[in-house]
């Protein structure tokens, strides 16, 4: 265990993959105060919400008021994902400054969540990053149904390299491999994780785990062995995404915590 990372970074995706699969309403306030409490709490990244279509995730339509109170917090980085230019545009206009472009490894996901294919969506964004960054803005990808996915079932390894690789080529910081429906074991993450590690820096990686089957944590121990030091987790264990069937909640931050700060 002497070679563990001696540091990670936590994503803290409540406000986002958590509230957008609530059934009710939540106050753009409560929202607000939710949101102030992870930073107080010691949370360095958060994610705040998520510029998409506010058909598509009602639960968010209040994104560019969100994003333009948040709360400052000293050291905190707040995101928020935007899935295309008029997501950016309404980025921009909130103030944010860290943005997060989503895709998948397989085009049914991506064409039920975000209507594009795989090759479409990238296509969508190398623009949208281009001016992002441009902007002055940093830029995360996520890489959704990296292991499983709800509807064509395994995803080949080298499916998600190839995607990771296109996303990162655009000039963004960090691939999101993502265990969109929880579906994952640590045998899946060694031979994924493991196969974008021959060609990306661990740097330049993160876990997007959520919890279904109760793997998360041991997800977490076998990128941590691969020598992962970013996770995304969700306050309270919150989360899903109503896009993919089954999907339960994501990794809890606490229980994160716990297990890394027991481990040291
Ligand atoms: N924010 C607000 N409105 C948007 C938008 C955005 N990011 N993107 C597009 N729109 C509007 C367009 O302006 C257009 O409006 P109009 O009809 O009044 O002209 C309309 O939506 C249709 O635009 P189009 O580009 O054809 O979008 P679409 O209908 O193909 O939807 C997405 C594509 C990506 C916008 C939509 O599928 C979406 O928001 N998905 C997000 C799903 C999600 O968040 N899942 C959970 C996270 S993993
Ligand atoms: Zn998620």
């Amino acid at each position: 265990m002497s070679a563990l990372p001696k540091e990670v970074k936590i994503v803290e995706v409540g406000p986002r993959d958590g509230l957008q699969n609530e059934p009710e309403q939540i106050p753009t306030e409560l929202k607000l105060a939710f949101i102030g409490r992870l930073a107080e709490s010691g949370l360095r990244e958060i994610e705040a919400t998520s510029f998409v279509h506010p058909k598509a995730i009602p639960q968010l339509a209040d994104a560019v008021d969100v994003a333009g109170k948040l709360p400052p917090a000293e050291g905190v980085t707040y995101s928020a994902l935007v899935p295309n230019q008029k997501g950016l545009d309404r980025a921009l206009a909130s103030g944010i400054r860290r943005i997060a472009v989503f895709t998948a490894a397989s085009d049914s996901f991506t064409q039920k969540n975000i209507n594009m294919t795989v090759d479409e969506s990238l296509a969508t964004f190398a623009p949208v990053v281009k001016a992002a960054l441009a902007a002055g803005l940093s830029v995360r990808g996520y890489v959704s149904t990296s292991f499983v996915c709800p509807y064509e079932g395994d995803i080949s390894k080298d499916r998600v390299l190839g995607v990771s690789t296109q996303l990162l080529d655009m000039g963004i910081d960090e691939v999101a491999v993502s265990d969109t429906i929880g579906a994952a074991a640590p045998t899946d993450v060694f031979e994924t994780v493991g196969h974008l590690l021959k060609s990306i820096p661990p740097g330049k990686l993160a876990l997007h785990l959520h919890d279904t089957y109760g793997t998360a944590l041991a997800n977490v121990l076998a990128g941590l062995q691969l020598g992962i030091t970013t996770f995304d987790s969700s306050a309270g264990g919150l989360g899903g995404c109503p896009y993919a069937p089954g999907a339960a909640g994501n990794l809890a931050t606490e229980d994160l915590v716990y297990m890394l700060e027991r481990m040291g």
